[in-house]
């Protein structure tokens, strides 16, 4: 019975500082290492970065505040906690679209987690030493094509992650990443300093900091918004669940802007890292899911104990991978087991086995030649559209409805007593602007992206 705790006992993050590695453990991860750079290469670098930036501070921020705060007050699971702060059943709704990201994301996620163990392997038996770019691109394109290898890694990340979520929160989540976090950092530095010192590595520096707005379109506004929400685990009830952890004395207001800020730079140095070699190896900005995969290795082939080096950064860059997803799986194991009152060690495994289901053809469809690359759902591929239905709707919807509900559905003072520490901390000023940008700045701009991508704006 000790599965099911009810509120009141629920495991709680022991200090300050947990709080921050925990959250920052389910906001550093792919979205960071692979898929920011990426997209920024596709959508043309610089202006990308900027509209960006704007979604964090004006868009995700107040979102990630609302969650923390819709946790923290109920110290409940995404759906139990909407349940506890109003009566009205249509709220549930955010909740509900949460469980379907929470597996939409899981679905692609693993896939690209299994990419990445299954880097670590090849770096070990020293596939990388002395490649050229037209090897790296062979060794991608055999990880991803498939029938087997891709399917394979992705049942290892899969296990990998229930298997450690069986062990529970604190145990699991915590030590993993204090001690780990700042070790894939300063990997990320060496590389940094590599790849800087390339021979054409300022075009990469120029492509990344140069700002044309001249190119820059709907699509390109939405993808911005909808990569803020996946980086920092925004708006399907991640930071709601991790909210529920929280200490009671802790500043949201500082842990938000904390982890925003560190997960940006995390992004920005593994830009670093990986443009300067785009350029120098001659490949292209635009290149797509494979970047990060195709260039890294090359980077570390030019450093002394690179090949050692490699390994490292794949092992690390595998458990960014894993406790990211470990944030995901939570969600919906936290839901299953306090709300379906099944316990927690089975709730595990019936979502492993669903996310493996479903995997697969996301796995399978990774890239053009992938076996099932020609299968079409509303003109995507299975990989593209659990990536883009989940980021580019499903999450900024689910944002939408969390800072309309926070912000007109919550009594203002409810939510300035739990964001205020009951007083103890001295921030009406933030909380004044929270609440302005939350009432009217956030939903209004996340209603003109939505408009104008169904073409009425
Ligand atoms: N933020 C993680 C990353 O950058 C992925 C992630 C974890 C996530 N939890 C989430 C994305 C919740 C969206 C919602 O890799």
């Amino acid at each position: 019975m000790k599965d099911r705790k009810n509120s009141s006992e629920r495991e709680r993050f022991s200090t300050g500082l947990a709080v921050f590695f925990a959250t920052l453990s389910s906001t550093v991860g792919l979205g960071n290492i692979w898929k920011f750079p990426y997209l920024t290469g596709k959508y043309g670098g610089g202006a990308f970065l900027i509209i960006y930036f704007l979604c964090v501070v004006f868009v995700a921020l107040p979102v990630m505040i609302s969650e923390m705060f819709i946790g923290r007050k109920t110290r409940k699971n995404a759906i139990g906690a909407i349940k506890a702060l109003t009566g009205r059943r249509f709220w549930k709704i955010i909740g509900y679209m949460g469980i379907l990201s929470a597996f939409f994301i899981l679905f692609f996620y693993s896939a690209v987690a299994g990419w990445v163990y299954s880097y670590i392997f090849k770096a070990i038996a020293g596939q990388f030493g002395g490649a050229s770019m037209e090897r790296m691109g062979d060794i991608f394109g055999k990880t991803v094509t498939g029938p087997l290898p891709p399917i394979i890694w992705q049942i290892v990340a899969i296990v990998v992650v229930s298997t450690i979520l069986l062990f529970g929160v604190k145990k699991g989540i915590e030590r993993i990443t204090k001690l780990l976090m700042p070790v894939l950092l300063i990997l990320i530095i060496i590389c940094d300093i590599r790849a800087l010192s390339l021979p054409g590595a300022m075009d990469g520096i120029r492509f990344l900091f140069k700002v044309d707005f001249s190119m820059v379109t709907k699509e390109i506004v939405l993808m911005a918004l909808g990569l803020s929400f996946f980086k920092l685990s925004l708006g399907m009830g991640t930071i709601i669940t991790y909210g529920s952890y929280f200490t009671q004395d802790n500043n949201m207001f500082a842990t938000s802007g904390k982890v925003a800020l560190s997960d940006t730079i995390v992004s920005l140095l593994a830009g670093l890292a990986i443009f300067p070699a785009v350029f120098s190896f001659g490949l292209k900005p635009e290149q797509g899911p494979g970047l990060l995969f195709m260039t890294i290795p090359l980077v570390f082939s030019k450093i002394p104990l690179g090949g050692l080096l490699v390994v490292l950064f794949f092992i690390l860059t595998a458990i960014a991978a894993t406790t990211a997803m470990m944030s995901i799986f939570e969600v919906v194991i936290t839901f299953i087991s306090e709300e379906k009152k099944i316990p927690r060690r089975k709730a595990v495994i019936i979502t492993a086995v669903v996310v493996m289901l479903f995997g697969f053809p996301a796995a399978l469809s990774a890239n053009n030649v992938s076996l099932l690359s020609n299968v079409k759902l509303f003109g995507n591929t299975f990989f593209n559209f659990f990536d883009s239905v989940s980021s580019n709707i499903l999450l900024p919807l689910g944002g939408l409805l969390i800072v309309l509900f926070v912000g007109y559905f919550q009594h203002r003072q409810v939510v300035r007593d739990e964001l205020s520490n009951y007083g103890a901390l001295n921030n009406r000023g933030l909380i004044k602007i929270y609440l302005f940008l939350l009432r009217y700045i956030t939903p209004l701009l996340l209603v003109i992206v939505f408009l104008s991508m169904v073409g009425i704006i």
